[in-house]
């Protein structure tokens, strides 16, 4: 049963079946209007103008901090740092946090299922630091295994950096296990909540998480915003990698500075204003609705989209089994491209490559899929359509050519 009002969403007007959420979301017109809101009437810089519209641009950005700070369940809301998406806030972890934290031999843990912003800022540290990445070996299904994890740790692991939801594999880790496993051992658990955030209930303080990155765009918001959670012991000593206006307190000539207190000092320069009002909206739309109610959905979606596809025999499934609304496959002996190029002409929309999950390749013994990324708008009158398209593929090359 379909949960939202479609119409909600002004481009599913336009007839198109969008199956692309893990790269983002459509953006529905509350978020779009809070956005307008600002730019038509309360447009100013924020946290430095003395005059009516500059403190209510303020005020209204701060009332996110604290709305994000309870959509996740974090403690303060000086542990919210405004970020320009989840590849920013995991550089800021990595390059302000991490390469003073770690040590020559220390083990960072990641999996080959990362997608890219999630592993390169940990090789690049690598490379400047001693530090060793290790990925912990996934099963026959490319899921983690508790017993995996456990296997991999070392005296010397001082870091587990993993997705909640990987963006192909669609596997939902237990965090609130791997969080205990991860403290018993005293390492620091980052949890890169890209895909997990959009679609399910995330708790920071029940899952004792230390740092969690997220992305607005992939949540209803607007591109251009992020998130980044860190334990306020975590982010007090963590430091700026951008500096400018906004994060200081004051400076001198001979070079003497001051930063502003957590989590200001790591929002340097004009920060994305209209873009955290937007996600404001977008975090009041999805509460509405509820985050249970939204993973139940999907999960059942899935199901439903994994039944048809599998009496299909053209049709290879990679992930069919993973707890999310998440679905890599391909058509017997068709590049994935073409693939992607031959739905689209049906108007459907579906990845296609190795979304930016480049070292999956190593584990699915193939480096391009299409991806099915299901979101809580999607109906399964839309999935009947996608099969059915599916099925008469054969005509596949004289359509796209
Ligand atoms: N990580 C994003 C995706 O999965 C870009 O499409």
């Amino acid at each position: 049963m379909i949960i939202i009002n479609r119409e909600d969403f002004p481009i599913l007007n336009n007839d198109i079946i969008y199956f692309d959420n893990g790269a983002t979301t459509l953006k529905p017109k509350c978020v779009i209007e809070a956005m307008n809101d600002y730019y038509y009437k309360y447009c100013a810089n924020i946290h430095r103008g003395d005059y009516k519209i500059s403190l209510e641009a303020s005020n209204a950005y701060e009332e996110v901090r604290n709305k994000v700070k309870n959509f996740i369940n974090a403690k303060s809301s000086n542990e919210i740092v405004f970020t320009s998406g989840s590849t920013d806030s995991l550089n800021k972890i990595v390059f302000g946090f991490m390469m003073n934290y770690l040590n020559e031999g220390d083990e960072v843990l990641l999996t080959k299922s990362e997608h890219a912003s999630n592993v390169l800022p940990w090789l690049e540290l690598a490379k400047i630091k001693n530090i060793k990445i290790k990925y912990i070996p996934l099963n026959d299904n490319h899921e983690l295994t508790i017993k995996a994890l456990n296997d991999t740790i070392t005296d010397k692991t001082k870091v587990i950096s993993i997705a909640h939801i990987t963006n192909v594999v669609g596997d939902v880790r237990n965090i609130n296990l791997i969080s205990k496993i991860a403290h018993q051992h005293n390492i620091i658990l980052v949890v890169d909540g890209a895909q997990s955030v959009p679609h399910m209930k995330t708790d920071v303080t029940l899952d004792d998480i230390d740092f969690l990155t997220f992305s607005g765009h992939k949540m209803l918001g607007p591109t251009g915003v992020g998130v980044l959670y860190g334990k306020t012991k975590y982010l007090e000593k963590m430091v700026p990698i951008e500096f400018g206006g906004g994060m200081n307190q004051y400076f001198e000539v001979d070079g003497k500075v001051e930063y502003k207190s957590i989590p200001t000092k790591f929002e340097a320069g004009t920060p994305p204003i209209a873009e955290v009002i937007g996600l404001g909206a977008a975090i009041d739309y999805l509460q509405t609705i509820g985050m249970e109610k939204i993973y139940n959905y999907e999960k059942e979606l899935k199901k439903y989209l994994v039944s048809k596809l599998e009496k299909n025999p053209k049709v290879i499934l990679y992930n069919k089994s993973t707890d999310s609304g998440v679905l890599a496959f391909n058509l017997e002996g068709i590049f994935s491209q073409d693939t992607a190029i031959y739905l689209d002409h049906y108007n459907i929309c579906v990845r296609a490559g190795n979304h930016c999950a480049k070292i999956l390749k190593d584990e699915i013994n193939i480096k391009n899929t299409c991806r099915i990324s299901l979101y809580f708008y999607n109906t399964k009158e839309e999935i009947d359509k996608l099969v059915e398209v599916l099925e008469k593929s054969d005509d596949l090359f004289k359509v796209i050519l």
